[in-house]
């Protein structure tokens, strides 16, 4: 079943210096109770793509056209009142650091007592009960003494998992992790992800993991969108991505990964384009060892071309 499906989603910011077009015809389904990652190098429209499902783009930026249905409601018209509704509760963010979602100057009870009236409308001892649960979900020891601790009390990946534990404690149907574990060590990057995998199968709750990271999210998803440029150039479904991609982009980005052999790593030439570069045809071409002539000319879209494996190219088609 489709939780969440996005359509032909084009986004443009409007700037001092024009209107550049941020994301062209983004189209995914989530599946419920799985995980889909959105991978990418930076400013590939990762970003601008959920905070399009979240109703939260810059004023800046405008949707210009697209569908966004969760649960099968077209939600890019709702104003922001009724986003409010879902925002947080139904699709829930986890931002690289929630100390930017937390208040500094509240404990941690406090806030994730707040969300429990307010959505569970459980008051007093059962609403603590109900914290230290969600807490206990999250795997972080000594709940009910963490409840009096400060967001600045605590490490990154302890406020990574709080963020978490808050979306339990609203019943959240989607996650959208957006690099979760960017900001973190080697060690507890591995617990997080972990943990989303925990939640993913005993909550049956929906992940979009997003990150710049094609061996973490090859291995924790399942199914991969592969973004440059603001478009989705592959699509592979199943955990083998390593395997699956056929995209001459991702194929780069999994051959310019350090290997345990060491060998000399093969970088991508060029640099990744910005929104105010125009492409009349693929925009990785400039940077592609396999263009030819009409990869310059005209735009590849999406096909299937295995049975996992949709790829804008055309050395395909
Ligand atoms: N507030 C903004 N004003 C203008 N351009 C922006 C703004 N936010 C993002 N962009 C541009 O939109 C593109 C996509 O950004 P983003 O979604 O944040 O990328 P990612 O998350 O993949 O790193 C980038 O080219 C970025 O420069
Ligand atoms: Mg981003």
């Amino acid at each position: 079943m489709t939780i969440l499906e996005v359509k032909n989603l084009n986004v443009s910011f409007n700037l001092k210096s024009g209107k550049f077009s941020a994301l062209h015809n983004v189209s995914f389904k989530l599946t419920k109770g799985e995980t889909l990652a959105l991978v990418g190098e930076s400013g590939s429209g990762k970003t601008i793509t959920m905070m399009s499902v979240l109703g939260l783009l810059p004023n800046t930026a405008s949707i210009d056209s697209g569908e966004i249905f969760y649960n099968s409601t077209n939600i890019i018209n709702y104003k922001n009142k009724e986003m409010q509704k879902i925002r947080g509760k139904e699709i829930a963010l986890i931002p690289q650091d929630p100390m930017t979602s937390l208040n500094p100057l509240y404990t941690i009870g406090n806030q994730l007592l707040e969300v429990i009236n307010v959505h569970k409308k459980l008051y007093g001892k059962e609403a603590e009960k109900y914290a230290i649960e969600a807490l206990n979900a999250v795997k972080i020891p000594d709940a009910k003494e963490r409840l009096k601790s400060y967001p600045h009390e605590l490490s990154g990946g302890m406020r990574q998992r709080i963020a978490i534990a808050t979306a339990i404690a609203c019943d959240a149907k989607i996650i959208i992790a957006d690099e979760p574990t960017t900001a973190l060590d080697v060690t507890v990057q591995a617990q997080i992800i972990d943990l989303l995998n925990e939640i993913k199968n005993r909550f049956k709750t929906s992940i979009i993991l997003i990150s710049h990271d094609i061996a973490l999210v090859s291995e924790n998803a399942d199914s991969t969108a592969v973004m440059y440029n603001g478009s989705i150039i592959e699509y592979c479904k199943g955990k083998e991505l390593f395997f699956n991609s056929k995209h001459p982009y991702t194929q780069s980005l999994i051959e310019s990964l350090p290997d345990l052999k060491n060998e000399k790593l093969k970088t991508i030439k060029g640099q990744p384009p910005s929104i105010k570069d125009i492409f009349a045809g693929c925009p990785f071409a400039p940077r592609c060892e396999k263009v030819f002539e009409k990869c310059e000319r005209e735009k590849p879209v999406l096909k299937q071309i295995t049975e996992t494996t949709n790829t804008a190219c055309f050395l395909y088609y």
